[in-house]
């Protein structure tokens, strides 16, 4: 490796998906304590995936929980119409699918306008070839390694060729985003998405359905990451 390149940190975004919602504020503010990098907040729309979750004032309510970077991905058909009201709630990262933006040059030019940095989410099944003239404008890159809609979902072997060539697009660029995965990360799976050059982890309920305290999951997947 070039040394003169210092690693960048990876990042560990635990999803509040799998949070208890009824102590939002608490979970946030343990995961903050317990070393987690970002909050990662899943916004569903009922039309692109089947599940409505939750909007802007969910974003706010992190925001006044806890001092973590808020990394929103928006599960929305038309986000167009959805992205002034989740910057003005907090989101400091705002993801939105290429799959439900048909203007994408313009929705991440829109998303960096607004003051956030600007995310594009590709599913299982889209090739990463459909990112190649937005990965100037992307701070992030999220590479869905389940269908989304559901945490506790298996995770799909097969996305892992896609991040491997995904690290090899951003490298090649010179761009510096973030390679976000997010569906099925936990401890079984973390060390092949690193190996294929993934640098922020997106972990539901492998943070708060691990069967261990969360802080505790919360420092194992942080040793897994760190390496
Ligand atoms: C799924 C969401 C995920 C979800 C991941 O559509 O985008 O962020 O919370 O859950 P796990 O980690 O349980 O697969
Ligand atoms: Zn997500």
């Amino acid at each position: 490796m070039d040394q003169r390149i210092p690693m960048k940190k990876r990042i560990l975004a635990p999803s509040i998906l799998s949070a208890d919602l009824g102590y939002l504020a608490d979970q946030v503010k343990r995961c903050e304590q317990a070393g987690a990098d970002w909050i990662h907040i899943d916004v569903m729309d009922g039309h692109f995936v089947p599940p409505i979750s939750y909007g802007p004032r969910i974003v706010e309510a992190c925001k006044r929980a806890s001092n973590l970077p808020l990394d929103v991905h928006l599960m929305v058909e038309n986000p167009d119409r959805q992205i002034e009201m989740f910057a003005k709630s907090g989101a400091d990262l705002i993801t939105v699918h290429q799959e439900a933006s048909s203007h994408l040059d313009r929705t991440l030019n829109v998303i960096k306008a607004l003051g956030a940095k600007s995310g594009v989410s590709i599913n299982p099944a889209t090739p990463a070839e459909t990112l190649s003239e937005v990965i100037d404008l992307v701070d992030l890159i999220l590479v869905m390694t389940v269908n989304p809609g559901f945490g506790g979902q298996k995770f799909i072997p097969s996305t892992l060729k896609k991040v491997s060539k995904i690290r090899t697009m951003l490298d090649l660029s010179g761009s510096l985003a973030w390679l976000e995965v997010d569906g099925g990360v936990g401890l079984e799976t973390l060390p092949a998405l690193i190996n294929a050059g993934a640098d922020a982890f997106v972990a539901g309920s492998s943070v708060f359905n691990a069967g261990v305290e969360m802080e505790k999951a919360i420092a194992n997947l942080k040793l897994a990451i760190s390496g």
